[in-house]
């Protein structure tokens, strides 16, 4: 009896929680409700991400209360961010988030939820992409032991209103890797692209990596190098590398070998020794302030620059 008393107590009091302790959402020029709900599971990890309709310029007025398995976990104020959630060891499957709009203190009625089974997640959260030769776009993803042998896949990459399907791809099922390059590409290099695989005829295990092309490329070698001999030493020059955009020489970064020995920030042109042995190759980096890929593209064919020593 006691319990059946409190039980309809309890369903009273969610019933005024309900109708006037919570936040009125029509009384809002805008909806704000969650859009777009999705998480994926990755280890001990969820990640939630939502997206609103809320003007910008509102965006800090409104917040999302966040629940696993309805016990509180954090507020978080704003749409389209990744909330990453820690997950218990031992959570019951499948796992469930719940994202309540708040306004003023105050839940709102529509919470919305997304449940996952994580033992359903056949692909390892592992997709990575490289830009390289000056137009190209490759991707390389993994994928867990447990997916099957036919399951083909679709790889999508987008920027603003361009959506380019990947014509070919290749997997490795030995190494379990699959991949997958663009070719051609005329998007801007300094803006954001969102590359998606999704299970073909399936909205499952979709990956997702959101990159600025520039962040990632790999320059080719540098081009033309040139030796000039002089009385007692060479000059040694070159091109930079081609790239899609303009860009001034000085974001390049320079790196010399020497009869294997390396020289960082070498200028162009440079003064090498002449020496009876001699060979030399050089390789080119971004720098970060223009924007650009900090890490060392391909070295440049290996030149001779010993002396000619004529026969006495
Ligand atoms: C809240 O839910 C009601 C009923 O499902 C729906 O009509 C309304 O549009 C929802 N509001 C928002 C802001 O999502
Ligand atoms: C929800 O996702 C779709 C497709 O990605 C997108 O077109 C739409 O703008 C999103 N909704 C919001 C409110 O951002
Ligand atoms: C680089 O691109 C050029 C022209 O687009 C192509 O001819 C060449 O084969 C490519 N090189 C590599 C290593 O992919
Ligand atoms: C995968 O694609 C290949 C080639 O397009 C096709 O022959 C095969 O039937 C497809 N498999 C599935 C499971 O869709
Ligand atoms: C390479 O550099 C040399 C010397 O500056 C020049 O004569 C030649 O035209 C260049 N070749 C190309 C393909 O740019």
């Amino acid at each position: 009896m006691h319990i059946r008393m409190s039980m309809i107590f309890l369903w009273i009091l969610c019933q005024c929680f309900q109708y006037h302790l919570c936040c009125n959402i029509h009384d809002l020029e805008y909806d704000f409700g969650l859009k777009n709900l999705s998480m994926t599971i990755k280890k001990k990890e969820a990640i939630v991400t939502w997206d609103c309709d809320v003007p910008r310029e509102k965006l800090s007025d409104v917040s999302y209360a966040i629940y696993l398995h309805w016990e509180y976990e954090m507020e978080v104020k704003g749409c389209g961010k990744e909330i990453v959630l820690i997950l218990p060891d031992d959570l019951p499957t499948p796992i469930c988030v719940q994202v309540a709009p708040v306004l003023h203190d105050k839940n709102c009625p529509n919470a919305s939820e997304i449940c996952l089974n994580p033992g359903r997640n056949e692909m390892e959260e592992n997709i990575q992409c490289i830009t390289y030769n000056i137009s190209s776009i490759k991707c390389t993803w993994t994928f867990a032991k447990n997916l099957p042998h036919e399951t083909n896949f679709s790889l999508t990459l987008i920027q603003d209103a361009t959506i380019i399907h990947c014509q070919q791809y290749a997997y490795d099922m030995e190494m379990r890797t699959g991949y997958c390059s663009f070719h051609d590409l005329t998007i801007n290099y300094f803006e954001n692209v969102l590359v998606m695989l999704s299970k073909k005829g399936s909205e499952d295990h979709v990956l997702k990596d959101y990159f600025k092309p520039a962040d990632k490329e790999l320059f080719n070698p540098p081009r033309n190098l040139t030796l000039t001999y002089l009385e007692d030493n060479v000059l040694l020059s070159w091109k930079p590398p081609h790239t899609q955009y303009d860009v001034s020489e000085s974001c390049f970064i320079y790196q010399m070998e020497k009869n294997k020995e390396l020289t960082s920030d070498v200028s162009n042109p440079h003064f090498i020794n002449i020496e009876t042995k001699c060979s030399v190759r050089i390789r080119v980096k971004g720098e970060n302030i223009c924007g650009m890929n900090e890490n060392w593209g391909q070295w440049s064919e290996e030149i001779s620059c010993g002396k000619f020593t004529p026969c006495k």
